[in-house]
């Protein structure tokens, strides 16, 4: 079989997964941009088009995507390239120093290309789109008691800060930190001007910049899966649960791009279980914009 037609018959077989699992158009277009790569927006639009015949239960979303893919079609390529600036594989020879400092160089590209797809693909590089995910998790952040005028947050990864700016008027103070040089020249010129937040470079090994403070809640959004490929998830779990106050959360949002939610579950609740902490949500896909998978752990103690 020819390439072009492999491509094709990958497309479909992405869009059909995303049909199944009920996912929206963009998380569709984002999966196609990491997914896909000989085969132009153009054609991914016709052959989301050609599917309404066997699909026709769901010709209206697949019009939805062909229409993402075909209106700007500079935006789906800065989507793949945004998305090609991190590679997800880690080498046998690299050491978890190397794979964080691949990373960080692969976030400080991505953020150049594109601030709001280099923090969530699925935004497809649009502001809004990303402010009105990120408004449905700061709501449900709020729902769960994470947030509160008198909490104090770790935010680990925290990209560009749109956290920090979705949730300074929602806590005391918020710690964001990264490893990447340009997220942190972002989020510090979007928070500009936000009297509770404060930002800092990271190891990324661990979480030795804030080992002398304690938090009310730690909020992971994206940056475990990082922290699994470079080895060091179980590490910054044992910390996470250190730097809280006793009843204080842990909202880990994905914990890996593994695809296995048993496997997932599984790491979590070992780790869970040899730091003492609960698991308050196990797993939920709760958003409608997002196909974030969240865990929501506490530390035992307190109110
Ligand atoms: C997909 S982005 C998500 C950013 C942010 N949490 C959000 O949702 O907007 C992942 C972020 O994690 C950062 N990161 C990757 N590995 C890290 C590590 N070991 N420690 C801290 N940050 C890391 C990257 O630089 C990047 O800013």
């Amino acid at each position: 079989m020819i390439a072009a037609e492999q491509q094709r018959m990958a497309a479909s077989r992405i869009l059909e997964n995303c049909m199944a699992d009920d996912l929206s158009a963009e998380v569709a277009v984002a999966r196609l941009a990491v997914l896909t790569a000989e085969i132009n927006a153009a054609k991914l639009a016709d052959v989301a088009l050609e599917m309404r015949t066997k699909a026709y239960h769901c010709r209206g979303w697949l019009e939805d995507v062909a229409a993402l893919l075909s209106a700007n079609t500079g935006a789906f390529d800065s989507l793949r390239a945004t998305a090609a600036s991190i590679c997800h594989d880690r080498q046998d020879s690299e050491t978890a120093e190397m794979t964080v400092r691949r990373l960080a160089s692969g976030f400080d590209q991505a953020v150049v290309i594109s601030p709001a797809a280099s923090v969530q693909l699925s935004s497809l590089g649009d502001e809004e789109k990303l402010s009105a995910t990120t408004a449905e998790i700061a709501s449900w952040l709020e729902r769960q008691g994470f947030t509160g005028e008198d909490k104090t947050i770790l935010d680990i990864g925290c990209g560009i800060g749109r956290f920090e700016c979705a949730l300074s008027a929602r806590a005391k103070r918020i710690v964001g930190i990264d490893i990447s040089y340009g997220m942190i020249a972002a989020t510090r010129r979007r928070c500009a001007g936000l009297g509770n937040v404060e930002f800092r470079q990271t190891s990324g090994l661990d979480l030795g910049e804030v080992a002398d403070e304690r938090f009310d809640g730690v909020l992971a959004v994206d940056i475990f899966p990082y922290l699994v490929i470079a080895g060091v998830a179980e590490r910054h779990f044992s910390e996470i649960a250190r730097l809280l106050r006793p009843g204080g959360m842990a909202a880990i949002l994905n914990y890996s791009y593994r695809m296995s939610p048993a496997a997932d579950s599984a790491d979590i609740r070992n780790f869970a279980n040899a730091c003492s902490m609960d698991i308050v949500i196990d797993g939920a896909t709760p958003f409608r914009r997002w196909d974030g998978t969240v865990f929501l752990i506490r530390r035992t103690g307190g109110t």
